[in-house]
């Protein structure tokens, strides 16, 4: 079938299997690898991408779903001038990953919670990223990078 949406801004057709999920179809037909795939089972957070703003597993969303509407993934956050987003550099400066499999979907994670909630306190951010598994930083500096992110963002909007 043809699956029409908007993808990072920009309206996307593909052709793909109805049985096809979005995590395969975002890294096999549009070679957007960014987004992670791990426990395939909607437990580990690693393949979150935004829907119409909202943070959903594209491990076990199906393609079809996102039919006409908004997908936004991790390569579709960086800034028109190619510089990062401020949820990115935020990560990069609180050194809040390791190997890295997780933070894309974390990036996503928090960027869904702060387009909601501007200055979550730390129980809202870790009640917010409870479906998120990081198996190599202890939590401690994704903490802080979501907090710094926050101030970034606010800094921004003066
Ligand atoms: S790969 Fe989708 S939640 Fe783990
Ligand atoms: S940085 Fe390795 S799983 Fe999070």
């Amino acid at each position: 079938m043809k699956l029409s949406l908007k993808l990072n801004g920009r309206p996307t057709e593909v052709e793909c299997g109805a049985e096809e999920i979005l995590a395969e179809v975002l890294r096999n037909r549009l070679n957007l690898t960014g987004t992670k795939v791990s426990c395939e089972v909607q437990v580990c957070g690693a393949c979150t991408v935004l829907v119409d703003g909202l943070p959903v597993s594209a491990c076990t969303t199906l393609a079809y779903e996102a039919r006409d509407r908004s997908v936004l993934t991790i390569e579709g956050l960086a800034q028109a001038d190619g510089s990062l987003h401020p949820i990115q550099q935020a990560f990069i400066d609180e050194f809040a990953f390791q190997c890295g499999f997780c933070t894309p979907g974390m990036i996503m994670a928090t960027k869904a919670l702060l387009d909601e909630n501007p200055n979550p306190t730390d129980d809202e951010i870790i009640h917010h990223m409870d479906g998120n598994i990081c198996r190599c930083t202890g939590y401690v500096p994704i903490l802080k990078a979501i907090k710094r992110a926050s101030r970034s963002l606010k800094e921004k909007r003066k």
